[in-house]
């Protein structure tokens, strides 16, 4: 048994108001309401409107609103991890630029980058950081401004995908609550199937790139559908056998809101019923590494000391992971 543990203390979020319906996107391709609706299930999702505006406007409110619903004073924040896809800038983190809008001046800040898995990823890795006692409130923030790399003229990809912020905080326990396990992985090989082609150091940004549209979503969706199905299903039996655990001892699902297909295939292999899953990705679509701490914080009044969850992403990478974790408080 770990001394110490990680908990979730608090949560916060934020989502754009502007609202683009299935309609809207019917007006910029070829497509349908039915087709999105029965392909995908999502019926709008939400962009972040304005200029200048980028991954950190989200990612700034939800922390503020972290910080408030904790009653945590910026200055006691000892690390925040930013996941983001579509960080405001390749340099300096979002992480930093997030830290210094909220006052967070006492704390190292990185981003991490593992597309839809990010928020997985992130949350292990700032569990290692409060496990190991000598960090005690560490924030993870998934901002995503994903409408800014969709190709609004390709219908297969556009459709998909929305932006949003949400940040949890995670502070030290000796109570058998909190991150209790996790399993990741990555196969680097999924590259041709979901990536963007241009904007990083390989094909710097050109008037070519732009021309050829390559600072978007690229994605084979069968191929990236099928491994998401499979290494979904392998990642959560993984967690569920190796911590003794039935369908009937899960009271939450937390999936990726990528496809609606994906999330009822994962959760008829896992055997438990859907009032036990969130889904809100009829209102938001696929907000990347954000959909899952959007689903806490719309959920979160629903939530009790001592409910099992089971989160699970998959992503671009390949990249997917699970995590077996205890809710730390009851709603406020
Ligand atoms: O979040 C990270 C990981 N990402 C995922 O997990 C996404 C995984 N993939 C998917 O969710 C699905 O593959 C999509 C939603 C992207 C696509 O659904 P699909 O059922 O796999 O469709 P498809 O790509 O096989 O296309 C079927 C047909 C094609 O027409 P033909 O070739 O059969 O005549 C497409 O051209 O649907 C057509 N199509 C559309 N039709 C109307 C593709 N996009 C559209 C559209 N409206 N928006």
């Amino acid at each position: 048994m770990r001394n110490i543990n990680a908990v979730i203390t608090g949560v916060g979020g934020y989502v754009p108001e502007k609202v683009i319906t299935n309609e809207d996107i019917c007006k910029l391709v070829d497509s349908s309401d039915e087709w999105i609706t029965s392909r995908t299930g999502i019926k709008e999702r939400r962009m972040l409107d304005g200029d200048h505006v980028g991954a950190s406007f989200m990612g700034e409110r939800a922390v503020k609103e972290l910080l408030k619903n904790t009653g945590t004073n910026p200055e006691d924040v000892d690390a925040i991890i930013c996941s983001t896809s579509t960080p405001d800038y390749i340099f300096p983190a979002t992480a930093a630029i997030i830290a210094d809008k909220c006052g967070i001046k006492n704390a190292f800040a990185y981003d991490l980058s593992a597309a839809c898995s990010g928020f997985i990823f992130s949350m292990v890795n700032a569990s290692g950081l409060v496990e190991s006692g000598r960090y005690k409130k560490v924030i993870v923030v998934a901002a995503e401004k994903m409408t800014c790399i969709t190709n609004y003229t390709d219908r297969t990809t556009c459709p998909l995908f929305g932006d949003a912020a949400a940040a949890i905080l995670l502070e030290p326990t000796t109570e058998n609550l909190g991150m209790i396990d996790s399993v990741m992985h990555t196969d680097g090989s999924g590259f041709a199937n979901l990536h963007m082609k241009a904007g990083g150091s390989v094909y710097p940004a050109s008037h070519e790139t732009i021309d050829r549209r390559e600072h978007s979503v690229y994605q084979e969706g069968q191929a990236v559908f099928k491994m998401a199905v499979n290494k979904l299903v392998e990642a959560n039996e993984e967690i569920k056998t190796r911590n003794n655990l039935t369908s009937e001892d899960v009271t939450w699902v937390v999936p990726h809101q990528a496809n609606m297909r994906i999330i009822d295939a994962i959760v008829r292999y896992m055997d438990v019923p859907m009032e036990k899953v969130m889904v809100n990705i009829q209102k938001y679509g696929n907000t990347s590494s954000a959909s899952i701490p959007i689903c806490l914080w719309e959920w979160e009044n629903k939530l009790k000391k001592g409910d099992t969850l089971i989160l699970s992403a998959f992503g671009a990478g390949f990249s997917w992971g699970s995590i077996y974790l205890k809710w730390g408080y009851n709603p406020k």
